[in-house]
């Protein structure tokens, strides 16, 4: 155990005080990288149409009137984490909620995901982008008192569930303004990007603006921990990710870590991004599953927790083979203090629920 980073912990402790405090939560523990008594675990899109209990919510309210319903989103939210016994809740919501108050309007159509009904497409659009309507996002953070209320009390186990409040990072959201919706190419992203220095300075500063307001109305709420995501930062080569992505997420990295919460980084095809990632100063970077777990760790570099790495589709794959997956993730971790047991991305729709259950209980029983 690496004793001297938690020479903070001043207070004479048990053994088993150490690793695990009464009321604690190992998740947060684990982004901290303090000791704990086993791995902590959760998944990305853990409440989704997997599920049958969301679909059924589903039924009845579209999306976006899950996610600005206080009741029905902390609802889900509490639903989800207790039906796969997981040690973190993330609030249900999206990434593309911050557009409204910013004067954008978007809708969810069916199998297409996100549309952007007037993209960004000029430096006058992105002078008209609004910054101080961010009180309009406050139903968020009114689901996440709700979801903290009901899991003030520890588990059975002692353990407080770790409670994540989450936005966009400036790249993924831009990419989604720019483009209009989802992309393969980024291709009028990057060409705002590259050619128009000004405007795409002034998009990020709006979105960091945006962005750390919303993360404190969370914080307050009572958000343990904000994850950042960033998608479809992969789409980057590491020096454009370094020169027009890097800075502005490294502000927003910064300020939310000074709301006094730790921070998890996350984006997907990122093995070559690694170490331009570490440097926002995140506390803590999810890891896709196309790099294994120990040398996305070591390329993160060691004084950083990791998140991940199950590839979400080994979960369709047969008990054998899931059962080998999962113990490989851990292995690899090799009991280091600030591993998170998690997918590489999000559950799909069609994944059964009893695998990921079983996931949960072999991670739970694990020991190195
Ligand atoms: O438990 C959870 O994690 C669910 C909460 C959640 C949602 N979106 C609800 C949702 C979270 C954490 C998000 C984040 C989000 N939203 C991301 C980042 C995560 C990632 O996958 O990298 C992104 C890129 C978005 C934007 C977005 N929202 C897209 C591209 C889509 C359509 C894609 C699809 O799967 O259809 C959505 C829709 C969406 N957001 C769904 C859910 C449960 C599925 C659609 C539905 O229920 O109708």
């Amino acid at each position: 155990m690496e004793t001297k980073e938690f020479a903070g912990d001043a207070l004479p402790m048990t053994l088993q005080d150490e690793v695990h405090p009464e009321g604690s939560s190992r998740f947060v523990r684990a982004c901290l990288r303090r000791p704990v008594d086993r791995t902590p675990v959760w998944f990305l899109r853990q409440a989704g149409r997997y599920m049958p209990e969301y679909m059924a919510v589903r039924k009845h309210h579209s999306l976006l009137e899950i996610c600005r319903t206080p009741e029905i989103a902390s609802e889900v939210t509490i639903t989800a984490a207790e039906r796969l016994g997981v040690d973190a809740a993330i609030i249900f919501a999206d990434l593309l909620l911050p557009f409204t108050p910013m004067g954008l309007d978007f809708e969810f159509v069916n199998g297409e995901g996100p549309v952007v009904h007037q993209p960004v497409r000029s430096l006058e659009h992105i002078q008209a982008l609004q910054t101080d309507r961010v009180e309009e996002l406050s139903y968020v953070a009114k689901a996440i008192e709700k979801v903290v209320a009901h899991f003030a009390e520890p588990r059975e186990d002692g353990d407080r569930l770790g409670i994540i409040g989450f936005c966009g990072a400036p790249f993924t959201l831009a990419s989604y303004m720019i483009e209009g919706g989802s992309s393969r190419n980024y291709i009028e992203t990057k060409k705002i990007m590259y050619s128009e220095a000004a405007g795409w300075k002034l998009l990020m500063e709006k979105l960091v603006t945006v962005l750390v307001a919303y993360a404190a109305q969370q914080v307050e709420a009572g958000a343990d921990v904000i994850q950042i995501f960033d998608s479809w930062a992969g789409a980057l080569s590491v020096s454009d990710y370094r020169e027009y992505c890097l800075p502005a997420t490294t502000e927003l990295v910064q300020r939310v870590k000074a709301l006094g919460v730790p921070v998890i980084y996350f984006g997907v095809d990122t093995a070559s991004l690694l170490p331009a990632m570490r440097e926002t100063t995140a506390d803590v970077l999810g890891l896709d599953w196309r790099i294994p777990l120990n040398e996305g760790w070591k390329a993160a570099g060691v004084g950083c927790a990791v998140q991940g790495n199950l590839d979400p589709i080994t979960l369709f794959a047969p008990q054998d083979v899931l059962e080998r997956r999962v113990r490989e993730v851990l292995e690899l971790a090799d009991g280091r203090p600030g591993h998170i047991f998690n997918l590489g991305h999000g559950i799909v729709p069609g994944t059964p629920v009893e695998n990921v259950i079983q996931v949960v209980e072999w991670v739970k029983r694990y020991r190195k």
